[in-house]
């Protein structure tokens, strides 16, 4: 059973996830693309929005980098975009995919009324279609990603092991408000490494909301850009498919918690 959206609440709203960090190079694509596709596989229909301009995902699910009309007829709600939705690989699972217009998109929102609201249109007539929409947002805080903060009901925010990452969590908590969950998780974890095992310990400590599973660092990970494909199809008994696993559980389990549905208080 798919979890409902804790944000609109009701039943036939998708859950709409965001994978997010103000840094880039932290993991946000490799758990968008592999947890979208394990949604799917596990019976949800399922949209990933790839709204980075330079379409990693889109790349990764081998699907040209291409919207007829261009992110500002989108944003403006002068496109149709279940029109521009591409089917991919995988049964349930479908994209709309980046284009290089939306490297302007802050711009496009701007100029728009209430501009924060804009992504949450494109999306609401989608929402019936799908039991979960993934945005695998560019590394940045914009008008996008306040975008992105509205529209999403939960944020899962790929952290490294680093000191610094406290940090960009606090920065996180200012910028996205109280409206949206936050599902951080620790990613590309080398747990031979001290420091990280020590950063970790401390972090959750202090970070009650931090999902106990965690990515590990995973040459399977890397080989993505040659295989283009979610992990589950080239290695799917490496270490990194098991994190992925475990990590969809973990956030399913928690969202349903969210929605007042989940089997623990
Ligand atoms: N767990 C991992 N182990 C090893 N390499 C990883 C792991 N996760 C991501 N990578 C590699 O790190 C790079 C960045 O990963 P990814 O594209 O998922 O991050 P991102 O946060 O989406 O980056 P960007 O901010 O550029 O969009 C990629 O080359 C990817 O193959
Ligand atoms: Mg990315």
């Amino acid at each position: 059973m798919a979890a409902a959206s804790p944000k609109r609440g009701r039943l036939c709203a998708a859950v709409v996830l965001a994978t997010y960090n103000i840094k880039g190079g932290v993991g946000k694509t490799s758990a968008a693309v592999n947890l979208a596709y394990l949604a799917a596989r596990g019976g949800a229909t399922t949209l990933l929005w790839d709204l980075d301009p330079q379409g990693a995902s889109t790349y990764l699910l081998r699907v040209k980098p291409k919207v007829k009309g261009g992110g500002e007829k989108l944003v403006r709600g002068k496109s149709d975009a279940s029109a521009r939705i591409k089917g991919t690989d995988y049964d349930r699972l479908d994209l709309l995919p980046a284009d290089f217009s939306y490297r302007h998109m802050d711009l496009h929102l701007d100029a728009t009324k209430r501009p924060t609201r804009r992504l949450g249109r494109v999306l609401s007539p989608l929402e019936p279609e799908y039991d979960y929409v993934f945005l695998d947002c560019p590394p940045s805080i914009s008008l996008v990603s306040e975008s992105v903060f509205e529209a999403a009901d939960a944020l899962l925010i790929p952290l490294l092991p680093a000191t610094l990452s406290a940090r960009t969590l606090d920065y996180i908590d200012q910028v996205a408000g109280d409206g949206v969950q936050r599902l951080p998780f620790f990613s590309m974890v080398d747990s031979r490494k001290r420091m990280h095992r020590d950063v970790m310990e401390a972090f959750t400590a202090e970070r009650p909301e931090m999902l106990h599973t965690v990515v590990p660092l995973a040459a399977d990970v890397e080989r993505r850009g040659i295989a283009r494909a979610p992990l589950e199809e080239f290695a799917p008994r490496g270490r990194a498919a098991e994190a992925f696993r475990d990590l969809w559980a973990e956030v399913t389990e928690r969202l349903l918690r969210a929605s007042g549905r989940g089997s623990k208080p």
